[in-house]
C-alpha cells in the first residue's frame, strides 16, 4: 500500500520507517528541512534501539522516502498518517493542537479524489470532529477527506517493537465510514498475528489514548505515595510492591517506586486531560490526576531534601547525578526528573556533575550550566555523593569495588530502587532510596 507519515518526529519518523517494514511504499513528510534531509540520508536524529537500520534498510529497497512538499505528498497516496506533536501549551495545562490543524491545511487543498487522513497524535478529545470540519471547508469540489483516529501507543526505547508488533489497534471511525477496511490492509501484517483490533467512535479512540496514560501515571504515583509513608515508617516499597504485584489484578509493572515519571507523553498527557475534562464540563472527573502530578514532582523535591540530609549543606558539595535522559535507552530529556534534580542541586549551589550514555547532548541544551563528565569512571571522580537517577544497565552493573576507588565519598541515593544494596554495602557503600531504610 502507498501511504504518507506527516510529521517525522519520534513518532513519525518511527511509524514510516515501520511501514515500510511492513512492505508499504512511504513518504515522510515534515516541514523541517534538516529533520528530512537527515532521515533521507539515512540518519535518525534522536536515539531508538534498531531504528537506524530499519531506516536504512527501506531507504535502500526505495521503499521509504522523505520530503517537505506537500503537493507531493497529496498526489503519492490516499492514505495519510498524522504524527505531528501535541505539547502543553504555554502558561495552561491543555494540548497544543496547532500543529495538526496546520498538517490539515497544508495538505487537504492539495487532495484530488478520496483520501484517508488516519491521526495518530495524542490529541484532546473533540479534536478529530473539528479537524473534520476543518478538512470539508478545505477540500476542494468533488474531493472526499475523511478522518480517522488511530492513536499510538509506541514507547521510547522500544519503538521499533511497539509499532510492527502493537498489544492492540485501536481505530476511531465515523458512521459509515469505510476507514476500517483500510486500517486492516495496512496493518494487515499485525492482524494476521491476531493483534486485538478495537473499532470505536472518534471521541472514544481519542480517549483510549489518554486514559491509558493516565493509568499508567497514576500507577507510578500511587506506589510513590505509598512510597513516602514507607520512609517515614521505615517499610520497605520495593518488597510491598512485589507483593501486591503478585496478585494479577493488580500486576508488578509500572510499580517501580523512585523518582517517578517524566518524558514527552505521561506528564502532559494527564494535564491536557484534566484541562479537556474541565472544558467538556466533567471538571470534577480528573481532579485527582492533579495529586497524581503532585506526587510525581514530590519525588524530585524527595532526592533533592535527601541530598542535604546526608551532606548536612549542599552548598559547593560535589555531587554526580548518573542520568540525564527521563529513562533508560532514550536521550530525551524532556521533563526528565533526572535532569530536575540535577539542575536543582546546581541551583542549591553544589557542583554537579552529570553523565548519562545518550542524553548527554539534550541536557546541555536544556542545563549548558552543569558540568557534563566525559565517562562514567569521569563523572565518579572525587565525588561527595553520587546519585542514581536513571536506571540505564550501564549504572546497574557499576563494580561497586571499582566506584569505591574513584569517589571522594562512598554516598550514594539509588533514586530508581534497581542497585543490588548488599553488594554495595559490602563494598563499604553508605547507600540511600526512596521508600526504603537501608540502615
Ligand atoms: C509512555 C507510554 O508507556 C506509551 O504507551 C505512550 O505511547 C507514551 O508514553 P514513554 O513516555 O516512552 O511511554 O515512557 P514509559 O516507559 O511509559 O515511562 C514513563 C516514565 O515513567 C519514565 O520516566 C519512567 O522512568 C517512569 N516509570 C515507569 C517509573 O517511574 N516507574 C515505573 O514503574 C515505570
Amino acid at each position: 500500500m502507498r501511504m504518507t507519515v506527516i510529521g517525522t518526529g519520534y513518532l513519525g519518523a518511527t511509524h514510516a520507517a515501520c511501514m515500510a517494514e511492513l512492505r508499504h511504499e512511504v513518504l515522510g513528510v515534515d516541514v523541517d528541512e534538516a529533520k528530512i534531509e537527515a532521515l533521507q540520508n539515512g540518519r535518525v536524529p534522536f536515539y531508538e534501539p534498531g531504528l537506524p537500520e530499519v531506516l536504512e534498510r527501506n531507504i535502500a529497497s526505495r521503499r521509504l522516502r522523505f520530503t517537505t512538499n506537500y503537493e507531493e505528498a497529496a498526489q503519492f497516496a490516499n492514505v495519510h498518517f498524522i504524527g505531528v506533536g501535541t505539547p502543553q501549551q504555554r502558561g495552561s495545562y491543555a494540548a497544543d493542537t496547532r500543529y495538526v490543524e496546520a498538517v490539515i491545511d497544508s495538505l487537504v487543498p492539495h487532495l484530488e479524489g478520496e483520501h484517508l487522513i488516519l491521526g495518530k497524535s495524542t490529541v484532546p478529545v473533540g479534536t478529530a470532529a473539528a479537524l473534520q470540519e476543518r478538512a470539508d471547508k478545505l477540500a476542494q469540489p468533488g474531493t472526499t477527506v475523511e478522518i480517522a483516529w488511530n492513536p499510538e501507543f509506541l514507547r521510547e526505547g522500544y519503538a521499533v517493537k511497539d509499532t510492527i508488533e502493537p498489544d492492540r489497534i485501536v481505530l476511531g471511525v465515523q458512521a459509515g465510514s469505510n476507514a476500517e477496511a483500510i486500517a486492516r490492509e495496512v496493518y494487515a501484517t499485525p492482524l494476521a498475528n491476531n493483534t486485538p483490533f478495537i473499532v470505536t467512535d472518534l471521541q472514544t479512540a481519542e480517549l483510549v489514548k489518554v486514559s491509558a496514560n493516565a493509568f499508567l501515571a497514576t500507577k507510578i504515583s500511587f506506589i510513590n505515595a505509598v512510597s513516602e509513608v514507607c520512609e517515614i515508617v521505615g517499610a520497605d516499597v520495593t518488597q510491598l510492591a512485589d507483593a501486591i504485584g503478585h496478585d494479577d489484578r493488580i500486576g508488578r509493572k509500572f510499580l517501580g517506586a523512585g523518582l517517578g515519571f517524566g518524558g514527552g507523553c505521561l506528564p502532559k498527557d494527564i494535564r491536557a486531560f484534566m484541562a479537556r475534562a474541565g472544558e467538556v464540563g466533567a471538571d470534577q472527573a480528573l481532579t485527582f490526576l492533579r495529586e497524581v502530578d503532585a506526587i510525581n514532582m514530590r519525588r524530585r523535591q524527595r532526592v533533592i531534601d535527601l541530598s542535604r540530609e546526608v551532606l548536612g549543606s549542599l552548598i559547593g558539595k560535589r555531587i554526580t547525578v548518573l542520568g540525564a535522559a527521563f529513562k533508560p535507552n532514550s536521550d530525551d530529556v524532556r521533563d526528565s526528573p533526572a535532569l530536575a534534580v540535577a539542575g536543582q542541586l546546581s541551583l542549591a549551589g553544589a557542583a554537579v556533575r552529570v553523565y548519562d550514555p545518550q542524553g548527554m547532548d539534550n541536557a546541555r541544551k536544556v542545563f549548558p550550566t552543569l558540568d557534563y563528565a566525559a565517562s562514567l569512571e569521569d563523572a565518579l571522580t572525587g565525588a561527595e555523593l553520587v546519585i542514581l537517577a536513571t536506571e540505564w544497565d550501564e549504572f546497574k552493573q557499576m563494580d561497586p569495588v571499582h566506584a569505591a576507588e574513584l569517589v571522594e565519598k562512598q554516598v550514594l541515593i539509588d533514586g530508581r530502587n534497581v542497585l543490588p544494596v548488599e553488594q554495595w554495602q559490602q563494598a563499604g557503600w553508605e547507600l540511600h532510596a526512596l521508600g526504603r531504610s537501608l540502615g
